[in-house]
């Protein structure tokens, strides 16, 4: 098996995954598998992640958003364009929007959750997070569709974009054919919202459209290309919500005190064990780079190493995570860790909706906390259950 489709495959390996690195960390912190390098220390990992210059991402899922007509910052090596549209995504997606961000999920993940309620029965998944969140890019980000297809469009992307390492030809060509729908949905909503006679509402979207009066290089084309910023909301926040509370589940001590925070409305605390909790099982073990001309990794330490010009790094932030250097008693829960375990990774990719989703994923996991005697469901049905081995497709929930 190569190394990209056995990574492909860490959804179910997490805790295999961690003593190879563990390994790795010890023995070889910057490891060489032919065209492909496996980096393993926290401070390595940092430093991979900072240096864009040598560690690129065009030729990891770039080019892949180019073929789809979606080029986006997360694909862009540093450029005036990439500084630009950076720039503009941090004037609309605005840090004084959190307040209402959390009462939007907030009333959505209630909503959800009284369907429920007569069944005494949820699944996280598709019933749950990932609904909440194509909720969240209607209402905040201003892109309603019909639910059900914003779901694949956004799994067909992001599946062929960022999992989609050995090229495979269905996977491909599901993702050219939603980034095509995509496209004309967004066009669509932009003529609409330009004809539109009453007064703009409030939203991420109108928000790009109004910045055009003023800013000469923002055209159509432009403001499609920036609020596909959408593709990182909902399946980054079905999984992280499905993890967590999977993670919870799994210690029933830890379960009770997160449940106490979710009931006093303490949702400082409730953060805290939710992405503790999500460091045992983070949505992604590793973010790779390309290096174009090669170049040192652990300059200056006994582990120094030469990377050859065409490799792919895979910047284990797994490993960085429980990385004893610098994460104490890596192997406890600890929640409120002060240190950076780089969930929204780091340096000049750092996550545009890490402060969003510092408030989606806290109210998410608490609306199921505060269930009465939450459980999973008996059998298969209460474990995560992948499709296409990272993507979770449900984890069936019970209450009383
Ligand atoms: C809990 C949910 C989320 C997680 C775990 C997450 C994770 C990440 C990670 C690890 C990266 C860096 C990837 C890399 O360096 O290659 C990233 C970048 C990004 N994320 Fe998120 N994300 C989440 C939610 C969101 C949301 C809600 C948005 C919506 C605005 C978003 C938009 C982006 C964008 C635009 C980038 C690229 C930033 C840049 O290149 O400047 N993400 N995310």
């Amino acid at each position: 098996m190569s190394m990209s489709s056995y990574f492909k495959g860490w959804a179910t390996s997490t805790p295999v995954l961690r003593t190879a690195f563990s390994v790795l960390r010890n023995v070889a912190p910057v490891a060489r598998f032919g065209k492909t390098i496996v980096v393993t220390r926290y401070n390595d990992v940092q430093d991979v992640l900072l240096r864009e210059d040598a560690f690129t991402v065009h030729e990891i899922d770039g080019y892949k958003m180019e073929v789809m007509g979606n080029p986006f910052v997360l694909g862009m090596d540093a450029s005036e364009e990439a500084t630009r549209d950076r720039a503009m995504l941090q004037q609309v997606i605005k840090r004084e929007d959190l307040v209402l961000i959390r009462n939007m999920i907030r009333s959505i993940a209630a909503d959800l959750i009284q369907q429920a309620a007569p069944k005494k029965q949820i699944d996280t998944v598709d019933v749950y997070a990932r609904l909440a969140a194509v909720r969240l890019v209607a209402q905040y980000f201003g892109v309603p569709a019909d639910e059900k297809k914003m779901m694949e469009w956004q799994r067909a992307i992001f599946n062929e974009a960022f999992v989609n390492l050995n090229n495979d030809k269905t996977v491909h060509g599901r993702g050219m054919v939603a980034a095509k729908e995509v496209a004309v949905h967004i066009a669509g909503l932009i003529t609409q919202r330009k004809q539109q006679q009453q007064p703009l509402e409030d939203n991420v979207l109108n928000r790009l459209i109004a910045k055009q009066a003023d800013t000469a290089w923002l055209d159509d084309d432009a403001v499609r290309r920036n609020i596909l910023c959408i593709l990182g909301v909902v399946e980054n926040t079905s999984k992280v919500v499905t993890h967590v509370i999977d993670q919870l589940l799994r210690r029933p001590e830890v379960l009770a005190q997160a449940r106490q925070a979710a009931v006093n409305g303490d949702m400082d605390t409730v953060h805290d064990y939710a992405f503790e909790a999500l460091r045992f099982n983070p949505h992604n073990p590793v973010i790779l780079r390309f290096c174009k001309n090669g170049a040192v990794i652990g300059s200056g330490t006994p582990h120094e190493k030469k990377i050859p010009a065409g490799s792919t790094i895979y910047a284990a932030t797994l490993s960085a995570m429980f990385d004893p250097s610098t994460v104490a008693a890596p192997n406890e829960f600890r929640p409120g860790r002060k240190v950076d375990c780089m969930h929204f990774g780091y340096g000049p990719h750092l996550c545009t909706g890490r402060y969003i989703s510092e408030v989606t994923v806290p109210e998410l996991v608490a609306g199921l906390l505060k269930l009465p005697n939450l459980r999973r469901a008996p059998g298969s049905a209460g474990r995560i259950v992948y499709e296409d081995l990272v993507f979770p497709k449900s984890l069936t929930l019970q209450f009383d």
